[in-house]
């Protein structure tokens, strides 16, 4: 197969760990990087071995070098998707895009239409789709294993730290720099319970708000950081425990620790918690995405599915059950349970290869699985291997808008056939 040379826009978290996978396949050789933070993009070019005249300061200048690679890995911030990912692809650079596409419809709609016309690949890293866990359910319900899928019922357990981390102090905390957290966080639950049912819902209602990280809650004498708090070791939110926590685990490190500071000591970590925004008393930041937000979605047979997400939870797998005409699954996010109504008979299913939930476990494997399918899609050009496409990303992340949509107006939204 050949190598697939691939410009890299935007080397931080994701950016970086999409590169390392294909470096480490042996499919992939990054050649272009654009990055703006002098430190990331030098630690990029060293890391990949790309030549100094190939590393810009952004991904308009490494536009106007023309097309560098065969693809790009565009992993900018949710509001800096569009601009890249058309440019890009008018150039003729296949995409594997971070979710979401955009941050509203008009610019999702812009990047299907640049990769339709382009005739390029463009996946948009639903990294669920990819674990070997959702490739085992899938062929559970494909293969009519419980009849006709009448109802399922899902639930993200996004974690208690892990919303204070990303939704109340970090870069998913407000709508208007970011978006609505049904977006940047459960874009990737919508998109794969359509990847179950096959379809997109019918109608969609929504209720949620933000209910618990807020000054009401701020309890008595706490301090505005953690580091002067004298309540703080009471609090399930305290950042000292968070990221002191993390040191000496590398998982843990590398995230969420990476996106607070770079130092790797105590004193470092404390330093970064009474200046960065990762300090800050969760009762006391600049916060407005939900908490918690339910979906209900009505399918055109009449099929159902209820989707819960909550911050109040440990951070865990999604948790599914599926009720079929025939049969019923349970999955937590690792195995299947599969029951049997003509048999009774159970059977238990264990695809996971051990691979935990979070970006720093590589979400259960789809992190790798996505970069191989992208890079073998683009090496060989078969479409096949990848998922999903422009069309059904942009019509997951158009049921997304309808549902805040109906959360916003107390209305139930039919979405166009
Ligand atoms: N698929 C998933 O499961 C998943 C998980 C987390 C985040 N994400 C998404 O990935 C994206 C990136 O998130 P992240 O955590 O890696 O963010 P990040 O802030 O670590 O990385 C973004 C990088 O883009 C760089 N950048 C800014 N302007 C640029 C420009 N003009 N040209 C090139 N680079 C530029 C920034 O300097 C930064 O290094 C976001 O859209 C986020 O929502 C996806």
């Amino acid at each position: 197969m050949p190598e697939v040379t691939l410009a890299l826009v935007g080397a931080g978290q994701r950016g970086m760990t999409y590169a390392r996978h294909a470096v480490a396949s042996g499919a992939g050789r990054v050649t272009a990087v654009a990055e703006p933070d002098p430190a990331r993009r030098a630690a990029a070019v060293a890391e990949f071995g790309v030549a100094p005249d190939r590393a810009y300061p952004g991904w308009a200048e490494l536009a106007a070098a023309g097309r560098t690679a065969d693809a790009a890995i565009v992993a900018t911030q949710d509001r800096q998707h569009r601009d890249p990912a058309v440019r890009l692809a008018d150039l003729g650079h296949h995409l594997l895009l971070e979710k979401p596409m955009a941050t509203n419809e008009a610019e999702a709609v812009d990047i299907a239409d640049a990769a339709e016309r382009n005739g390029i690949l463009l996946a948009v890293c639903h990294v669920l789709r990819y674990t070997p866990y959702t490739e085992a359910l899938k062929r559970v319900v494909d293969e009519g294993r419980i009849g006709r899928l009448i109802s399922v019922e899902h639930l993200e357990p996004v974690g208690w730290w892990h919303q204070a981390h990303s939704f109340v102090r970090g870069n998913w905390r407000r709508q208007d720099t970011s978006a609505p957290m049904l977006l940047t966080k459960s874009c990737h639950d919508v998109d794969w319970l359509m990847h179950l049912f096959g379809r997109a819902p019918a109608r969609v209602a929504s209720f949620g708000s933000l209910s618990h990280f807020r000054a009401a809650d701020r309890p008595a004498g706490a301090a505005a950081r953690c580091v002067d708090c004298p309540v703080e070791q009471s609090c399930p939110y305290s950042a000292k425990r968070l990221y002191l926590d993390c040191l000496g685990d590398p998982a843990r490190e590398s995230w969420p620790l990476s996106v607070v500071t770079d130092a790797r000591d105590k004193a470092g970590v404390l330093q970064a918690l009474r200046t960065g925004p990762y300090g800050r008393c969760v009762y006391d930041c600049d916060n407005d995405v939900v908490d918690h937000q339910v979906v209900s979605m009505e399918f055109a047979d009449g099929a159902t599915c209820s989707f819960t997400m909550s911050a109040f939870t440990p951070m865990d797998h999604r948790k599914t059950r599926l009720m079929g005409t025939t049969g019923f699954v349970e999955g937590d996010g690792s195995t299947l349970r599969i029951v049997d109504f003509l048999t009774g008979r159970e059977q238990v299913l264990d695809p996971l290869t051990g691979a935990g939930p979070s970006a720093g476990d590589g979400h259960g494997g789809g992190d790798e699985a996505l970069t191989d399918a992208f890079l073998t899609a683009v090496a060989t050009g078969d479409r096949d291997l990848l998922h999903t496409d422009a069309a059904r990303s942009l019509a997951s992340h158009r049921v997304v808008w309808a549902a805040e949509r109906a959360r916003t107006t107390g209305t139930v939204v039919t979405l166009q056939g």
